[in-house]
């Protein structure tokens, strides 16, 4: 934990590595939706020249996909163990309407992660997965040889799906971090308020805090 000039003790919550590969494939992420609503949508097709043309943009769309789902493999090892699903977060969840109104005397202490963090990280692990596959089955410039037609319109449906639910997850995501203000941060600086984390994951700070990683006075202590 670390003091700042304003009295706030703040706590490290994402190690650099995490941090930069967040924003990578966030980057990723916004780069492929655009592209992709390019190709899908006529009316969109104006997108692709953010890309130098249609061209490019669908021999460029590919290659981010790979970096993006390289990305989210090392987020994966990261958070995975974070991520693993207890009892508490059954319970939590089933009482969502407390959390949202903020009446949330009754829930369960909440860890590094709660339950609606976790089933967007899970989500984005199948979805990513579906899209990656189905992605590799429609390049024809290198699999063309390898694929049925067939098979390809099925990928292709399952991309298009796929897509469309991760966008709406990520807008899902964008809106959860702007609805708890000091979240960013998190993302941004790799801390958080020692405030933030006892209101909404109170079991963690504890954790971190019991784990000696947590310092009043000193630098921000090593991230999980
Ligand atoms: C501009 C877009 C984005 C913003 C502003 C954003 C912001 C954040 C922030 C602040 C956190 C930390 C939450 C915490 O520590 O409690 C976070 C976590 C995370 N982000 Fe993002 N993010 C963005 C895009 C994405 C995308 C595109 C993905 C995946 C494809 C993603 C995947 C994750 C995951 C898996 C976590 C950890 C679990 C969770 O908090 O749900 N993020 N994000």
């Amino acid at each position: 934990m670390a003091a700042d000039q304003a009295g706030i003790t703040f706590v490290k919550r994402h190690a650099l590595d995490v941090r930069i590969t967040h924003w990578i494939v966030a980057l990723c992420f916004i780069l492929l939706a655009l592209s992709g609503l390019a190709f899908f949508f006529p009316p969109f097709f104006f997108l692709t020249a953010l890309f130098g043309g249609g061209e490019t943009a669908r021999i460029l769309h590919p290659w981010i996909g790979l970096v993006l789902a390289l990305g989210y493999l090392y987020l994966f090892l990261r958070f995975v163990g974070a991520c693993l699903w207890h009892s508490d977060d059954s319970r939590w969840i089933s009482r969502l309407g407390q959390v949202m109104s903020g009446h949330d005397e009754n829930l369960p202490e909440v860890g590094k992660f709660n339950a609606g963090q976790k089933l967007y990280f899970w989500a984005m692990a199948l979805l990513i997965l579906v899209l990656l596959a189905s992605g590799v089955i429609t390049w024809n410039e290198y699999f063309a040889h390898a694929t049925s037609i067939p098979a390809q319109r099925i990928a292709v449906l399952a991309h298009s799906i796929a897509a469309a639910l991760a966008i709406l997850g990520f807008i899902v995501h964008i809106h959860m971090v702007t609805w708890e203000p000091g979240t960013l941060r998190a993302m941004v600086n790799g801390t958080v308020s020692g405030g933030w984390g006892w209101k909404h994951h109170r079991k963690w700070l504890r954790e971190v805090v019991s784990a000696g990683r947590a310092k009043p006075g000193t630098n921000a202590p090593p991230a999980e």
